[in-house]
């Protein structure tokens, strides 16, 4: 009611003037209540260290040397002494904790070392000396843990063939991040398949606010994923696709995050999409700083009215090509039921 007076005999230019002003302290509020969360909470040296805490470094550094296992002909023996380190590091302060040591995520740390011997085997390399160090091998020998978790695994061309003939079952787990391609070209028409097929997507209130952006220049390609500092170690992808969401779709200021899970729905419906038509893809994050951000925006041409999501490689099977395993954890594992 005094809402109604006040807008009635305020002028519209100044009432403008004050519902943004609201909106801006509304805006700032909700800043502060995700930062002050994500400070308290996330995995950062000024918290003490959790098992979530641990399983969440844990998984991010055996991810680091899946990666590293993912290469063939271009291998590099003896990589990733940091990652090895930092793992070790973290395994000490499990054990220091007392926290199990059946959990999947502590196994899988010990299979991705006993992965990495394994790979040196193959190629006929010697292991570097600091391994013996942080992880001597009798010991390795020693420990009951599932050695096949982490690692590598092969993907063919032959089992991609028929995509579209697969259930959703199927097709879903057959899915997985690419990131190396044959050397054939994308024809942007299958991409735009997989785009319309993706349409599929729900959005809040059916905005539909994603937009996505193909690029398929190699040098800006490069310059792109120079910027993203996710794709080092990879030839370029023939095509990236940059997937945004454009903030004009959103009113209210309690949408200001609607745009990043509309995007990453779409982000996974285009995934599959693409897994549909037969096409490797891998998504990349955006997560990049405020000047790294504005370096993509320029570069692609990116709107101020867009939010960036995720880019999405995009390139053409290899007749067999080794990615990392990423294992999961049980749907059970992380599930709450409230009766
Ligand atoms: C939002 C998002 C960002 C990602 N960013 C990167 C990246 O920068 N570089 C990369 O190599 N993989 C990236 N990935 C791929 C993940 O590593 C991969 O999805 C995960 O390990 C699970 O493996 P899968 O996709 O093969 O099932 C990203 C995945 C998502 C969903």
């Amino acid at each position: 009611m005094l809402k109604a007076t006040l807008k009635k005999l305020i002028p519209g230019s100044v009432w403008m003037r004050l519902q943004r002003i609201k909106a801006t302290h509304k805006l700032a509020g909700y800043s502060r209540t995700q930062n002050t969360r994500f400070l308290k909470f996330s995995a950062n040296p000024w918290n003490k260290p959790n098992q979530e805490e641990l399983r969440g470094q844990i998984i991010y550094y055996i991810h680091r040397i899946e990666k590293g296992l993912t290469h063939g002909s271009d291998f590099r023996p003896g990589f990733g002494q940091n990652a090895l380190q930092s793992l070790h590091d973290l395994l000490n302060q499990w054990h220091k904790a007392h926290y199990p040591t059946t959990d999947t995520t502590y196994q899988a740390a010990f299979s991705i070392v006993m992965a990495y011997i394994e790979k040196h085997q193959q190629e006929h390399q010697p292991l570097p000396e600091f391994l013996n160090a942080l992880f001597p091998v009798q010991e390795l020998e020693k420990t009951e843990a599932n050695n096949t978790i982490a690692g590598v695994k092969t993907i063919t061309t032959r089992e991609k063939r028929h995509n579209q003939d697969k259930n959703f079952k199927e097709l879903f787990e057959g899915r997985t991040s690419i990131r190396q391609f044959a050397k054939e070209p994308v024809d942007l028409s299958t991409v735009n398949q997989a785009i319309e097929l993706s349409m599929k997507t729900p959005s809040v209130c059916n905005r539909q606010s994603y937009r996505v952006t193909l690029v398929s220049n190699p040098d800006l390609i490069g310059r792109i994923l120079t910027v993203q500092g996710g794709w080092r170690g990879y030839a370029y992808p023939p095509v990236l696709a940059i997937i945004t969401s454009d903030v004009r779709s959103f009113i209210y200021m309690e949408e200001h995050n609607e745009p990043y899970v509309d995007g990453g729905i779409f982000t996974m419906s285009f995934l599959l999409s693409l897994e549909y038509e037969g096409l490797a893809a891998c998504p990349l994050n955006l997560m990049c700083s405020d000047a790294n951000a504005a370096k993509i925006r320029k570069l692609a041409s990116i709107p101020d009215y867009e939010v960036l999501i995720t880019c999405v490689a995009i390139g053409h099977f290899q007749n067999q090509t080794l990615v990392p395993k990423s294992f999961r954890y049980s749907g059970s594992s992380i599930t709450r039921i409230i009766r």
